[in-house]
């Protein structure tokens, strides 16, 4: 077989925004997952489905004879709710697992209280009262209302240790806090380092956040509105998470205690995004709850708040020190703007009711804030009526939108029978963001697999987007993140516990097609139509890339012709068996090999692989 390059016919400027994540507190990935805080309900915020006070107890746990109350505070105060304490508790963390931690780990741990007591904190190492290990021990003398630190580091590592309080006069407690000191580049109130060094090593272009469906919610109540999550973290105020009230795939289990304390917020997201060297694609809430719910709706009369919510964030992000909103983003601690380039005007919305409310945000922000590029949703499917009135809109709204938001979450099949989906896509259209798509091995979500058989089919289906990135050019697979044992939706691309953390074989895909990005797309043909291709060169020319999967069950032996000749050449090699997943215990089972190659001539490239070859002059 044979792959011929034209590399010097250089045919448009590959994306640079091509590969991207998208990131949604969803599966604990947020609260109990990215976000470093390891105390759940630390500010007695938490409710049960009746909506009692005394439910804002969840996840901390008094040992006998403890008086252990929670209790109103003001309600519009920063602190609506409190809990009386006299003896120990305990917080059991986020899914009751607790929190891990390392021998000669430190941790900072601070409280806002109120009494006249001698307080010890403590992180025990076991669930069972009587062999609670202490792996650390501080004492807090509290004397009157006030807030108060202390750090804790661990004598020996645990994988379910817990935050103890112990007093032995009445204290009132109404905000706690609990970090590990070693965050992500070392941030207060930061992320959990190792799920964003595994996020950070995608190097994406773009994320996309905080959702999905959470920017929707499912009543007015939690829709998402980014001003609650910015400020102090103990004035944010706790939301309900939207998929609390979903299925849940655990023995047994509830996500009852699925909340978003809002600790990470819009501040954090943007800084995030600096970090890892992304660009921000916030998501805002057009006025729709969740269409696969009530779908409710905010009057089109009634929007003006929402399009003010979202002009003050352009505003947050990017405006000056003396602005309005500005001023709140340096007083948090970033008087630079953020650079704030795109928004998304709702996420997976549909029907004319959307469209007539996106057009309100576009007309709007067009004139508030010319520059900012507007994401409009193509809605939540590949085709259908649905679909087709999207595109009907779009055709005659070609300037307004930047990009339509297509989400695919479809079988492999459908991914590998889609690769040309984009060459016949109507250039005048906005551009298409392809904003969430998985490939679904079942359609029953616990029976989905997070298998290499997907991560193929995905694989060559981005070779159809990478040829088409003069149109397609962004896309971003869903969701990010995932906690064994705590989900409410499979396939995900990174899955942790408390301690560990592993990409599945989608997560290598995404990895070696955004570490080997060219700049300029090149022509590639293959006389056999089990190999799928794309190629691109480096800015200076100096490198042909070579992306080619074979989505078949046999070796392909193949001869590789380009324009140039090259001195040397490696390859990224991603293969193995079509049921092969990577998991906690084998997190490296389906992993890329870099191997050097001779620039010229044969290569065999295996069945089920993905290929990327780097010719270097
Ligand atoms: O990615 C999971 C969900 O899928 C998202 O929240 C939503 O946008 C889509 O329906």
């Amino acid at each position: 077989m044979r792959i011929r390059i034209n590399e010097k016919q250089r045919l448009f400027a590959v994306s640079p925004m091509l590969y991207g994540v998208f990131f949604e507190d969803i599966n604990y990935g947020g609260d109990g997952g990215l976000y470093g805080e390891l105390l759940a309900n630390r500010a007695f915020e938490y409710y049960g489905s009746d909506g009692l006070t005394d439910k804002h107890g969840m996840c901390w746990e008094p040992s006998c004879q403890t008086e252990f109350r929670t209790v109103c505070g003001e309600p519009d105060g920063a602190q609506r709710y409190s809990a009386v304490l006299r003896g120990t508790v305990r917080n059991t963390g986020f899914c009751g697992e607790g929190f891990a931690v390392r021998a000669g780990e430190t941790f900072d741990f601070r409280m806002t209280a109120d009494g006249s007591a001698d307080a010890a904190v403590r992180i025990v190492g076991a669930s069972d009262a009587s062999l609670r290990a202490v792996l650390a021990e501080g004492h807090i003398a509290v004397n009157g209302r006030g807030e108060y630190t202390l750090s804790l580091t661990a004598s020996v590592e645990c994988k379910n240790a817990y935050l103890e309080i112990c007093t032995d006069k009445e204290v009132t407690i109404s905000f706690t806090s609990l970090f590990p000191r070693d965050t992500y580049m070392g941030r207060k109130n930061g992320m959990r380092k190792d799920i964003a060094e595994m996020i950070a090593a995608l190097k994406p272009a773009f994320m996309r956040f905080p959702g999905g469906c959470v920017v929707e919610g499912r009543s007015f109540e939690d829709m998402y509105r980014w001003k609650d999550t910015i400020g102090p973290v103990e004035r944010r105020r706790t939301n309900r998470n939207r998929w609390q009230m979903d299925e849940y795939y655990q023995a047994g289990g509830s996500a009852a205690d699925y909340f978003q304390s809002y600790g990470l917020g819009f501040y954090e997201y943007f800084l995030f995004c600096e970090d890892i060297g992304a660009k921000p694609v916030p998501v805002i809430n057009c006025g729709m709850t969740c269409q696969w719910h009530e779908g409710l709706t905010v009057e089109l009369d009634e929007l003006g708040r929402w399009v003010d919510d979202a002009a003050d964030l352009v505003e947050f992000a990017n405006g000056p020190a003396t602005s309005e909103w500005g001023a709140k983003r340096a007083e948090m601690g970033h008087p630079e703007p953020f650079g704030l380039e795109y928004i998304g005007i709702g996420n997976e919305q549909w029907g004319r009711e959307y469209f007539e409310r996106y057009e309100v945000f576009e007309r709007e922000l067009k004139r508030r804030c010319p520059g900012i590029k507007l994401i409009v949703s193509a809605g939540w499917t590949d085709s259908g009526e649905e679909f087709e009135l999207a595109m009907d809109w779009m055709k005659n709204n070609r300037e307004g939108a930047y990009a339509a938001d297509e989400h695919f979450y479809k079988s492999p099949e459908w991914f590998t029978d889609n690769i040309s989906r984009y060459d016949s896509y109507d250039r005048s259209l906005p551009k298409v963001f392809i904003g969430e798509y998985a490939a679904h091995t079942d359609t029953d979500i616990p029976k989905r697999r997070c298998n290499w058989y997907a991560a193929l089919s995905e694989a060559a289906f981005l070779t159809g987007a990478e040829n088409n990135s003069d149109h397609v050019v962004m896309t971003c697979y869903a969701p990010l993140l995932a906690r064994e044992g705590h989900w409410q939706w499979k396939p995900d691309l990174i899955w942790f516990d408390n301690d560990g953390v592993y990409g599945t074989p989608s997560y290598y895909v995404q990895q070696i097609f955004a570490w080997n990005r060219g700049d300029h797309a090149a022509a590639a043909k293959s006389d056999d139509p089990r190999i799928k291709l794309a190629a691109s060169v480096t800015e200076d020319g100096s490198e042909l890339i070579l992306k080619a999967v074979n989505i078949s069950s046999e070796d392909i032996e193949t001869e590789i012709e380009a324009d140039e000749v090259y001195a040397s050449c490696e390859v990224t090699e991603l293969r193995a068996e079509p049921e092969d997943e990577n998991s906690m215990a084998e997190p490296h089972k389906v992993f890329p090999s870099v191997l050097p190659c001779v620039p010229g001539g044969r290569h065999r490239i295996a069945a089920y692989s993905v290929n990327i070859f780097r010719f270097k002059k």
